[in-house]
């Protein structure tokens, strides 16, 4: 790893997530392969499984109830902006989050928040796309190649600019759950991958475009921004 440049993360994880993308990214942290700290797992509700798993492993966890769909967006928005800048949010990393972000978050953030998706976008992806229906609607479709794809986030679901994708094949008589089981340790390797992308500012955004820089010397990396506007 080059340098001590850390980029500074927030996790976001829904309700019922496991947490798994959320070890997976500590782990590379603490053996190394991640130059990132993790600033703050930012939760729904203080019973999540994945907060507890964050928790454990010594990250700082705030609780931040979104309120009701129709009237809490604004309130929601605000208070997350508020985290984030408490703890000096740079890349804001949804790790089975399962809502859209408020639009004042996506703008502040525009570029700067990930989502990893057990599909290969632009397929299969999209509401309601989430968990088995994302693997019963690869099986139903005979596609013969599945994977994740890791995303930046817009304001829609699963739309936004493609940073890096991986593929498994589709074997004969996959289930959902086999299915599921094979791609999980790529979600969890290739989430990795791009943030370290983000933390060596390698990643340009231009439109719908992702370009991958090669790697910058030391003394290139200038601010973190992925836009080129
Ligand atoms: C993953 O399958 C991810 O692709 C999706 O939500 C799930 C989260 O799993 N966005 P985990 O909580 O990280 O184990």
């Amino acid at each position: 790893m080059r340098g001590d440049r850390r980029i500074k993360l927030a996790i976001m994880v829904s309700g019922k997530g496991r947490g798994s993308n959320l070890q997976a990214i500590v782990d590379a942290i603490s053996s190394g392969d991640l130059a990132a700290e993790v600033a703050i797992v930012v939760g729904v509700r203080p019973d999540a499984p994945a907060l507890e798993r964050a928790a454990a492993a010594g990250c700082p966890v705030e609780v931040v109830a979104p309120g009701p769909a129709e009237t809490g967006a604004e309130a929601y928005g605000t208070e997350l902006l508020r985290v984030f800048a408490a703890h000096q949010v740079e890349l804001i990393c949804l790790a089975g989050f399962m809502r859209l972000l408020p639009s004042a978050v996506v703008r502040a953030y525009r570029g700067r928040i990930l989502n990893v998706h057990p599909a290969l976008l632009p397929r299969f992806g999209g509401k309601g796309m989430f968990g088995h229906h994302v693997h019963d609607a690869v099986l139903v479709s005979g596609a013969h190649e599945s994977g994740c794809t890791v995303h930046i986030v817009d304001d829609q679901y699963d739309t936004g600019p493609i940073v890096l994708q991986s593929e498994v094949p589709v074997l004969e008589g996959d289930s959902p759950e086999t299915l599921a089981a094979r791609i999980l340790p790529l979600e969890h390797s290739t989430y990795v991958r791009a943030i370290q992308l983000f933390s060596e500012n390698r990643v340009q955004v231009s439109g719908d475009q992702v370009t991958i820089l090669p790697p910058l010397h030391e003394q290139d990396l200038g601010a973190f921004a992925p836009y080129d506007d």
